[in-house]
């Protein structure tokens, strides 16, 4: 293992590697690996760690601006940022606003069909068992979470995406989906975490409906890194000027 001057290693996962430092933050470095099917497909990309610590560090500031609390606390460098070290709950968080991905596939509909309200659901966090789609009483049945965590969950996340499709929709981006993840200060508050990137939504340009996030690398639709650059010069456009 490498010396790492952000302190103790404590997790590697398949886009980023975890340290705790020695006053209790934790370092978020973002590795330039991109991951699709579980992991069954694997490449790397010159630029992307980069390119998703520069726009999660926007959005998660965009959204402090907006009164949304997050684990995010400063970049440190091109490659890593630093932030709370949260309990992490063992939910993905799927906000929906238009229909695609896994969901066109389980109704067997074409992807593109706007979904009034936007929809949130709730996936497993395991690896292992392929992130399942799970229902709120399946979350506390069985996984120890409580009902009313599960509302403020749902609450946050839509709330985050109000906010997010505004910033998108000002660069010219429409967002059609994407997962968050939340986690626990020790006082007991739920706060956003994780990262917010092209790897974790679906961004579609507005005018042309190119897709300019990872089902570029999914579905061999094109660079990634070109959709990924776009993606985040427009964003830092709208909110630096
Ligand atoms: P899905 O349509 O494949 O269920 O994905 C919904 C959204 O969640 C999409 O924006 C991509 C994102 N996502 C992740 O961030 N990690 C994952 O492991 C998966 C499957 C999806």
């Amino acid at each position: 293992v490498k010396p790492s001057p952000y302190g103790e290693k404590i997790y590697e996962g398949k886009a980023k590697i975890l340290y705790r430092t020695p006053k209790g933050t934790l370092v978020h470095y973002f590795k330039d690996s991109a991951t699709a099917f579980n992991a069954e497909k694997k490449q790397e990309f010159s630029g992307k760690g980069e390119n998703n610590v520069r726009l999660s560090g926007l959005l998660f500031e965009y959204l402090h601006s907006k009164g949304i609390r997050s684990h995010f606390l400063k970049a440190l460098d091109e490659r890593s940022f630093e932030s709370l070290d949260l309990k992490m709950l063992p939910v993905e968080v799927v906000v929906r606003n238009i229909l695609a991905g896994s969901l066109a596939k389980r109704l067997k509909e074409q992807e593109g069909r706007v979904l009034n309200p936007p929809l949130c659901e709730f996936y497993l966090k395991s690896d292992e068992k392929g992130d399942p789609l799970v229902s709120d009483d399946i979350l506390i049945a069985l996984y120890g979470q409580s009902a009313t965590d599960l509302s403020k969950l749902k609450i946050l996340a839509l709330q985050v995406n109000e906010s997010l499709k505004s910033i998108f929709d000002k660069a010219g981006i429409t967002l059609a989906d994407f997962k968050l993840e939340f986690g626990k200060t020790p006082h007991g508050d739920i706060v956003l975490a994780d990262e917010i990137s092209p790897d974790t939504c679906r961004l579609w340009d507005k005018v042309t409906g190119e897709k300019l996030d990872k089902d570029r690398f999914r579905f061999d639709l094109g660079d990634l890194m070109t959709g990924y650059r776009e993606i985040s010069d427009r964003v830092e456009k709208v909110l630096r000027g």
